[in-house]
């Protein structure tokens, strides 16, 4: 049995942030995974791993046969499932991705070793901030779906490394909701998260030098191009 998740992981999941409704409809209309993705998906949602869901699947999949990026990074790997799923539909792109538990580790290699016939995909232990000061390469697609908190901290760093009309995707925006209330109306043991993602709205949605958006799929995606060499945040 899988350790680092227990039951009660992924709480914000369970509250939709579009109906319910719509977001079933979503799931059961739009293609499904199959084959080892369907494996994995169904391995992750018995044990409560985190990954991303059906809807975001199917626009993954739209984005990446659409960009076809050539060098994609990843932060939160988790079991490997999005960097197999992006790794089968931009079949061209070299995927670099990070994670720091162990216990993930270990599952994302046997998957790697099995899925990724291409030898698309290179795994890097440890936290990305030890690690994404290290890189030397230019992405032109980044995903992040790690520490909600830690997005504005990263931010630059990412950006440092993203070509000019390349695009960070980051995952699980919205809180469930609770990042359009006010703080106080908020669970205390969120706050530090609900502070971190009202920092990054501020410093990304309206940047002169950024072309932003918010997408309501799953618990929410930011979606960000960068659009002139040098991107200067607010602090
Ligand atoms: C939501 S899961 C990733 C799911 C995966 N992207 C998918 O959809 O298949 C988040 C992962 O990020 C990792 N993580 C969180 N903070 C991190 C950090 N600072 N450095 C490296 N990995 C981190 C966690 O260990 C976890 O495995």
């Amino acid at each position: 049995m899988v350790q680092s998740y227990s039951k009660n992981a992924n709480h914000n999941m369970r509250r939709p942030v579009v109906k319910e409704e719509v977001v079933r409809y979503m799931r059961t209309r739009q293609k499904g995974n199959e084959g080892y993705l369907a494996e994995l998906e169904a391995f992750a949602h018995r044990e409560n791993i985190p990954i991303i869901p059906q809807e975001t699947v199917a626009y993954f999949r739209f984005l990446m046969q659409t960009m076809q990026p050539k060098k994609i990074l990843e932060i939160g790997t988790a079991i490997g499932f999005s960097a197999l799923l992006m790794a089968e539909n931009a079949p061209q792109s070299k995927i670099t991705t990070i994670d720091r538990n162990e216990e993930m580790i270990g599952f994302a290699k046997e998957n790697f070793a099995k899925y990724d016939s291409r030898n698309q995909i290179r795994l890097l232990e440890g936290d990305a901030a030890d690690i994404l000061s290290r890189l030397k390469e230019t992405y032109d697609f980044v995903f992040m779906d790690s520490a909600k908190s830690k997005y504005i901290v990263f931010l630059p760093e990412v950006l440092e490394r993203l070509a000019v009309g390349g695009v960070v995707v980051l995952d699980d925006v919205f809180q469930g909701g609770d990042i359009a209330r006010p703080i106080e109306e908020v669970r205390r043991g969120q706050r530090t998260i609900y502070r971190g993602l009202q920092r990054l709205f501020d410093a990304t949605l309206k940047h002169p030098n950024l072309t932003a958006t918010l997408v309501p799929l799953g618990d929410g995606l930011l979606m960000i191009r960068k659009n002139i060499p040098e991107i200067k945040l607010a602090d």
